[in-house]
């Protein structure tokens, strides 16, 4: 069936039990649901609480009531009623408020495809995201928080048909005892093997990059792009939106600046935006040696000598 026709199915849907699974031998219901369907007539706003129900198949009513109670509070003014990030202010906001009905979720510690776990969910409305309007609920009791995911969770239906992705598994930090020579090889590793720079600015000379390439036993470039020192926008097909590779001297990462949030959002990616996922692809030293460097690179940001380091290399 495809997704609008399910959509429609879902929507002259009613009264059922809030607890479904999967496999309950749902196409004969939702027939009589159909064939029924047109004989009621309650409000809209019902209507879509049941959808949203049926849709969060293991979650209590009380949860969800909970949860649009929260979000009707705190998150509709930017994620909309509908939660399709359509809110009253987003068009005020140049970082655009997340479409809870695409389900899919920028910072997670999943694989790409997988569908982002409740405490990635968490972790984000409990912090915030730094550097966009997306304020921390701490101050949110936890059981709120937790109705809250479940609430926005039921605005998709990749939720109410697939179960959470597993977490990839992070290594201990292998630099720990040495950091500096973690971030030293992180820098090799972001200019001469994984080529960050073909996104985020490259933040060491044309001659180092080709030296990098060389001690990754990597391709070395003959010539360089002229964007090679700026920030290089990239569409994203899944929020119709452009999403800017920040540059990490200057900009405040969303998703934190502790070595672990960096591990995590380099060998996830970024779900939804160009930023792939590194992990299988890189090793795990690696992954903590380039969290390292990134760490570095985002503590210079605010001062002389990231100035210094931007004008040297040109980086716009
Ligand atoms: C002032 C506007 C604003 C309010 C209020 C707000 N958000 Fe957001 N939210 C944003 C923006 C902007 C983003 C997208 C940031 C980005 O794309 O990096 C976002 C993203 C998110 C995400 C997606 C995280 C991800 O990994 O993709 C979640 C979940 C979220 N918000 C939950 C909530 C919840 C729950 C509330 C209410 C308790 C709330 N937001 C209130 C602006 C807001
Ligand atoms: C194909 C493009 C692309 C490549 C290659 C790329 N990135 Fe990204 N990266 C992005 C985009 C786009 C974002 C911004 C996502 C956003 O803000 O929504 C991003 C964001 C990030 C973030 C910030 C996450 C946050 O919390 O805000 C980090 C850290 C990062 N990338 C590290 C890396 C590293 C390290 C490499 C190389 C191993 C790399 N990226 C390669 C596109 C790319």
């Amino acid at each position: 069936m495809n997704p609008s026709a399910r959509q429609h199915d879902l929507s002259n849907r009613r009264h059922e039990p809030v607890s479904w699974r999967r496999g309950t031998g749902l196409v004969p219901i939702l027939a009589a649901v159909l064939a029924l369907g047109g004989l009621w007539g309650c409000g809209e706003r019902t209507r879509d609480m049941d959808v949203q129900m049926f849709r969060a198949h293991t979650v209590s009513q009380e949860v969800l009531i909970q949860g649009r109670e929260a979000y009707m509070l705190y998150c509709v003014g930017c994620h909309g009623e509908k939660g399709d990030g359509q809110g009253p202010a987003a068009r005020f906001l140049q970082i655009k408020p997340r479409d809870f009905t695409k389900g899919i979720y920028k910072f997670v510690s999943t694989a790409a495809g997988d569908l982002a776990r409740d405490e990635d969910l968490l972790r984000t409305i409990n912090r915030g995201l730094h550097g966009s309007a997306m304020p921390a609920w701490n101050l949110v009791d936890q059981k709120t928080q937790m109705a809250l995911v479940a609430y926005i969770k039921s605005f998709s239906d990749f939720y109410a048909e697939g179960e959470q992705g597993d977490a990839l598994p992070i290594t201990p930090d292998p630099w720990k005892f040495d950091p500096a020579a973690g971030a030293a090889r992180g820098r090799v590793v972001f200019h001469g093997l994984a080529t960050c720079y073909k996104c985020h600015p490259a933040y060491v000379t044309q001659d180092e990059i080709r030296e990098a390439a060389r001690a990754m036993s990597a391709p070395v470039p003959e010539s360089f792009p002229e964007d090679l020192y700026t920030e290089k926008v990239k569409r994203s097909e899944t929020f119709d939106l452009d999403i800017r590779p920040p540059d990490f001297t200057r900009r405040e990462l969303r998703n934190g600046t502790e070595l672990a949030d960096l591990v995590r959002v380099i060998q996830s990616g970024v779900g939804g935006t160009a930023m792939p996922t590194w992990y299988g692809v890189l090793d795990p030293s690696d992954l903590w040696a380039l969290s390292h460097y990134v760490r570095g690179l985002t503590e210079l940001r605010n001062t002389p000598a990231g100035d210094s380091l931007r004008l040297s290399l040109g980086i716009r």
